[in-house]
C-alpha cells in the first residue's frame, strides 16, 4: 500500500538546535542498530519507520555494520527510501559511522583514513544515497593520530559525502582535541554520540555534558531505556522476544531481581507523573536541554508511539529528580566504556 506522511507529523515534535549550528533535530530519534537487520520482517521494519516519520521524527540513525549481517541495516533503509520515503530525502537526517569491526584484514575497522573514507563509501552505496546528513567516527582509536581520524572526517565532508560530522563515544578530553581539529580543519563538530540513561550517567560523572555544552556541540544519547530495561517490559520475567532473549547485546544478568526492584519504583513514580516508564526514562534524558535529542531503539510501531509521547512532559520537579536518583542505581551497562576511557 502506498505511503502518505500524517499532514500534523510535525505539530508535537519539538525540534531543537544542534549545539551551535544550524541544524535542529526532533527530540526522539530513531536508531536501526536492532531488529533492521534479516532476522526481520521487512514489513515490520517499514512499519517502524512510517510510524517514526509520522510521529515528526525525521532523524533516522545507522551504521556501517548494524544488521545482522553487518551492512543490512543501510540496505533495508534503502529500500525503506526508494518506497515509502521516496521524494522526502529533503525531510530527512539520515547519519551513518565508521569504527567498529566492518571488513576482513588491517583496513576494516579503528580510525584510519583508509577505512573511514572507504566505509562512507560502502555506506552510501548500501544507502543508495550522494550523502549522508551526519557520519561519525564510531569509536576512539589510540593507536592512529586524531589528526588523521579528523582529516578523514573533514575530507567526507569536503567531498559531499556528508553535510556534518560528529564523534561516538569519545571522553571529555578527546573530545576538545577532535574538536579543536576540526575547528582547525574548518569542518565543524556538530554532535556527539554518547550512551546516557537514568542507569548510565557516565557523561554526567566524566563531565561530558559541560564539554559539549562549553564547545557548543549538540548531543545525541544512545541506549536511554538501557536497552529496554527502562520500559515495564522486564518486570514480569523475560519476554521470548524481547532483546535480552536473544543472546545480542543485552545480557540477562543485569537483569536481576535488585535492578527490577528499582525499576518497579520508577514505573511507579512515571504512572504519578502521567507517563508510561519508557516516557519518564526518555523525558528524564531531555529534560534540561543539555541533550538534544534521545536515540531509541525499536522493535515494533506501537513501541515508537509510545516513546515519541515522552515529549508531553519534560518537566521535572526537584522533587520527582531527587527521588529518580534514591531509587536508581548506576548499572554497569557502558558496553562502549572502553572507547571513552582512552
Ligand atoms: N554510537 C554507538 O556506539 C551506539 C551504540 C548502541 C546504540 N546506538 C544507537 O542508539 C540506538 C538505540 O539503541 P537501543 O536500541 O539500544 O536503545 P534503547 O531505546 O535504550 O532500547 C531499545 C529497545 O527497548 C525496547 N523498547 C523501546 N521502546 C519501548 C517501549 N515504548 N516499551 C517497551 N519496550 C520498548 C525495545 O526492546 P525489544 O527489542 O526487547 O522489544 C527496543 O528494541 C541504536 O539503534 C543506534 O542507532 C549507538
Amino acid at each position: 500500500m502506498t505511503y502518505a506522511p500524517r499532514q500534523t507529523r510535525y505539530d508535537d515534535m519539538p525540534y531543537r538546535r544542534c549545539g551551535r549550528s544550524g541544524l535542529l533535530l526532533p527530540a526522539i530519534s530513531l536508531g536501526l542498530w536492532h531488529n533492521f537487520g534479516h532476522d526481520t520482517a521487512h514489513e515490520t521494519k517499514r512499519a517502524i519507520c512510517r510510524r517514526a516519520f509520522d510521529h515528526g521524527i525525521t532523524h533516522f540513525d545507522l551504521a556501517n555494520n548494524y544488521g545482522p549481517p553487518p551492512g543490512s541495516a543501510e540496505e533495508a533503509f534503502a529500500e525503506i527510501l526508494r518506497t515509502d520515503f521516496h521524494g522526502l530525502r529533503d525531510q530527512l537526517i539520515i547519519s551513518s559511522k565508521a569504527g567498529y569491526r566492518m571488513w576482513d584484514g588491517p583496513y576494516g575497522e579503528m580510525g584510519s583514513r583508509k577505512y573511514l573514507v572507504a566505509s562512507c563509501d560502502q555506506s552510501l552505496k548500501r544507502l543508495g544515497l550522494d550523502y549522508v546528513d551526519i557520519f561519525y567516527s564510531h569509536r576512539f582509536d589510540p593507536d592512529t593520530p586524531l589528526e588523521e581520524t579528523m582529516m578523514a572526517l573533514d575530507q567526507i565532508v569536503r567531498s559531499g559525502r556528508a553535510l556534518y560530522v560528529g564523534l561516538s563515544s569519545y571522553n571529555s578530553r578527546r573530545t576538545r582535541e577532535a574538536h579543536a581539529i576540526l575547528a582547525s580543519l574548518g569542518t565543524p563538530c556538530l554532535i556527539h554520540q554518547p550512551s546516557y540513561s537514568i542507569l548510565n550517567r557516565w557523561v554526567e560523572t566524566e563531565g561530558l555534558k559541560e564539554t559539549l555544552a562549553e564547545l557548543g556541540i549538540g548531543s545525541i544519547a544512545f541506549t536511554p531505556l538501557a536497552q529496554g530495561i527502562l520500559t515495564k517490559k522486564y518486570l514480569n520475567g523475560i519476554p521470548e522476544s524481547s532483546r535480552a532473549a536473544q543472546g545480542k547485546s543485552l545480557d540477562p544478568a543485569t537483569i536481576t531481581p535488585r535492578a527490577l526492584a528499582s525499576v518497579r519504583q520508577l514505573n511507579a513514580l512515571a504512572e504519578a507523573r502521567g507517563q508510561t516508564l519508557a516516557q519518564m526514562a526518555l523525558a528524564w534524558v531531555l529534560r534540561d536541554g543539555g541533550i538534544t535529542t534521545a536515540l531509541i531503539g525499536a522493535s515494533s510501531p506501537d513501541q515508537v508511539t509510545d516513546c515519541a509521547g515522552a515529549v508531553g512532559n519534560l518537566e521535572f520537579t526537584a522533587e520527582e529528580l531527587a527521588k529518580i536518583d534514591s531509587i536508581s542505581e548506576e548499572k554497569d551497562i557502558n558496553l562502549w566504556a572502553k572507547s571513552s576511557s582512552d
